[in-house]
C-alpha cells in the first residue's frame, strides 16, 4: 500500500464534477487500498477520488477510525437517494486542512452506489456517517463544504486559507 498526495483547495480537480467509475479491475482495487491508507494516516473519516487528483466518482469512508470493519466503505458512483432531518455541526475537509465551519446537513441519509466489484449496494448512515456520505458525494460533484455555507462564513474560511497561503503553510 502507498500513501497518496492529498490535493488542497483551489486545485481544479476538486472543483470539477468527476467522471463515473466504469472499470472495476485490479487497478481500482489497489487504488482503493491506497485511498484507505491515505485516509487513515491523515487522519480522516472520508476521502474522495478527486482529493487524490483522480477525477472519478468514488470515495472511501470509515467514521469508526478502523474500529468497526463493517462500517468501512468504498463507494463508486454514489447517489444520495434519501435525506431526512437536519443536523448542525463543525465540518472539515482534508483538502481544506485545519479549518472547520458549521455546516447544516441532513441527519439521516441513504446513499446508493457500487462496491469495488461493481455490485450495487446502499449505505444507510446517521449523524457523522450521514454528514460524511453527503460531504463525499459532494466531492464527486466538484463541491466542497464551503459551497454549502453562507457567503459570510465562506469568506471567513477563505480568509484563513489566504493567510496560510501567504505564510507558505498551505499545501500546494
Ligand atoms: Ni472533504
Amino acid at each position: 500500500m502507498a500513501r497518496l498526495k492529498i490535493v488542497a483547495w483551489p486545485e481544479s480537480v476538486l472543483l470539477t464534477p468527476a467522471e463515473p467509475v466504469t472499470k472495476f479491475d485490479d487497478k481500482l482495487k489497489k487504488l482503493v487500498e491506497d485511498m484507505f491508507e491515505t485516509m487513515y494516516a491523515a487522519p480522516g473519516v472520508g476521502l474522495a477520488g478527486t482529493q487524490v487528483a483522480i477525477a472519478k466518482r468514488m470515495f472511501v469512508m470509515d467514521c469508526t477510525g478502523g474500529k468497526d470493519p463493517s462500517r468501512r466503505f468504498f463507494m463508486a458512483n454514489p447517489e444520495i437517494i434519501l435525506k431526512e432531518g437536519k443536523q448542525d455541526g463543525d465540518e472539515g475537509c482534508l483538502s481544506i486542512p485545519g479549518i472547520y465551519s458549521k455546516v447544516q446537513r441532513s441527519m439521516h441519509v441513504i446513499a446508493r452506489g457500487q462496491d469495488v466489484n461493481g455490485k450495487e449496494y446502499q449505505i444507510e448512515g446517521t449523524e457523522l456517517e450521514a454528514r460524511c456520505l453527503q460531504h463525499e458525494t459532494d466531492h464527486c460533484d466538484g463541491f466542497l463544504y464551503i459551497n454549502r455555507i453562507s457567503p459570510l462564513k465562506r469568506e471567513l474560511v477563505l480568509r484563513k486559507v489566504r493567510k496560510l497561503q501567504k505564510t507558505g503553510e498551505w499545501p500546494s
